[in-house]
């Protein structure tokens, strides 16, 4: 088989670079480990950047976000017990839009098929091979049938633990931050308990309040890095939410049977560059950030942007500036990212062995962003999304 570029990975990285650059005329096959079904059983985050949303809607595939996506002026901080909502639409004009990130694949998974584009799910044993030379291939298995398709470039979209950054694992420099506690995330199809996000630090550890639609809930408690999520019955998990959300907030919370109940690590990580001759590093595959931002799946849409415009300048106008650019252009986006991820995370958890002073700094963080309207528009400015 020969195409220009071969995708691999059909998470969200994947699947809108290739939506991507079908509309540029750009071909593109897609490589999947998994199947479609597996794909979309995964439960990950659910806040839209002001970018991601635009970007979706202008590569045609907004509409069911826009009718079902649930739009966000603002956040809830909490304090130990203290509410304060930072207002996007007054500090920064700007909003966010809570969709799940399962639902925006489904949308690209519709669309690459309406497209008649090729993705090969089930496919094993991926192998990337002269990915410096002018003509790089890509083998796989598939049904025990060995493949091989040439190409032009190699997109890695295939997450932390895909081959694509272990095919260079000599040549990258990684830079990496393991916390020591998790998230244990529940969904519950329950109405969410309060109007917006609230994002809650307590001494007990963190909590977060977020939402899928009106009728379903997304609740995360910190735990344990090192806990087993058998060890978490729902009631345990609903005292313990109750505990460390605002009392106001913790009355009115409806709780029920978890549909989906899953623990996971939190990690900063960053792997430079993400560029090796004609393999380009995007999404997961090339950094992680902690959750406690919001900043995973939008930092991916950032990424294939940048590199699905730098192909597109190749094809069209024979020009590889932009392909040259892009690793440097990411990685200054992704840093900054990464940043606002980090210190999110470090104002809001309980760090084991934090000390008194610890606990004031994080406080002191709480009440700058309460009491000055310029740090409560940097915060807007990054949790909404910094322009591409
Ligand atoms: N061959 C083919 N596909 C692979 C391989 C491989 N060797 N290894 C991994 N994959 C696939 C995975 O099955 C997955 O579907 O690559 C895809 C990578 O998708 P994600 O991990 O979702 O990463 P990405 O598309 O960059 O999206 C980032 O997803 O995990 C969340 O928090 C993350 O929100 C962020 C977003
Ligand atoms: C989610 O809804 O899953 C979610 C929302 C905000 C975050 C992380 C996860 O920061």
């Amino acid at each position: 088989m020969n195409t220009q570029v071969v995708i691999i990975g059909a998470g969200p990285a994947g699947l809108l670079l290739g939506q991507l650059l079908h509309n540029h005329g750009v071909d593109a096959v897609v490589l999947e480990r998994k199947s479609a079904d597996y794909v979309l059983g995964r439960i990950r985050a659910g806040v839209l950047e002001h970018g991601t949303r635009t970007v979706l809607n202008a590569a045609g595939v907004g509409t069911r976000m826009e009718a079902e996506g649930l739009a966000h002026e603002g956040i809830e901080l909490a304090f130990d017990g203290q509410i304060h909502r930072i207002d996007f639409e007054d500090l920064i004009g700007r909003e966010v839009m809570v969709y799940g990130q399962t639902e925006v694949t489904r949308d690209l998974m519709d669309a690459r098929e309406a497209a008649g584009a090729v993705t090969v799910y089930e496919a094993e044993e991926v192998t990337l091979h002269d990915i410096d030379g002018d003509r790089p291939h890509v083998s796989y298995v598939k049904d025990g049938v060995t493949h091989e398709i040439a190409c032009d470039f190699i997109a890695g979209c295939d997450g932390f633990h895909g081959v694509s950054r272990r095919t260079v694992q000599d040549r990258v420099q990684t830079f990496e931050r393991v916390y020591p506690f998790g998230w244990l995330g529940v969904l519950v199809e329950k109405p969410p308990v309060w109007p917006e996000l609230i994002y809650a630090g307590h001494p007990r550890g963190f909590a977060l309040c977020s939402q899928r639609s009106p009728t379903r809930s997304r609740y995360y408690v910190q735990c344990d890095g090192t806990d087993d999520v058998a060890e978490w019955s729902d009631d345990r998990f609903w005292d313990e939410l109750r505990r460390r959300i605002p009392p106001e907030a913790a009355e009115v919370l409806q709780t029920g049977p978890s549909i989906e109940k899953s623990i996971a690590p939190l990690r900063s990580f960053v792997a430079e560059p993400m560029r090796f001759g004609r393999l380009f590093l995007a999404g997961d595959a090339a950094h992680i950030v902690p959750p406690t931002g919001a900043k995973g799946l939008n930092l991916a849409v950032s990424d294939v942007v940048y590199l699905s415009d730098g192909l597109k300048e190749y094809y069209v106008e024979r020009s590889s500036a932009g392909i040259d650019a892009y690793s440097a252009r990411a990685l200054q986006r992704v840093w900054k990212a990464e940043r606002f991820s980090w210190a999110m995370t470090q104002m809001l958890h309980a760090f084991p062995g934090a000390d008194p002073f610890d606990r004031r700094i994080q406080r002191a963080e709480f009440e700058t962003l309460r009491g000055s309207r310029a740090a409560a528009q940097a915060l807007s400015e990054n949790y909404t999304g910094l322009d591409f």
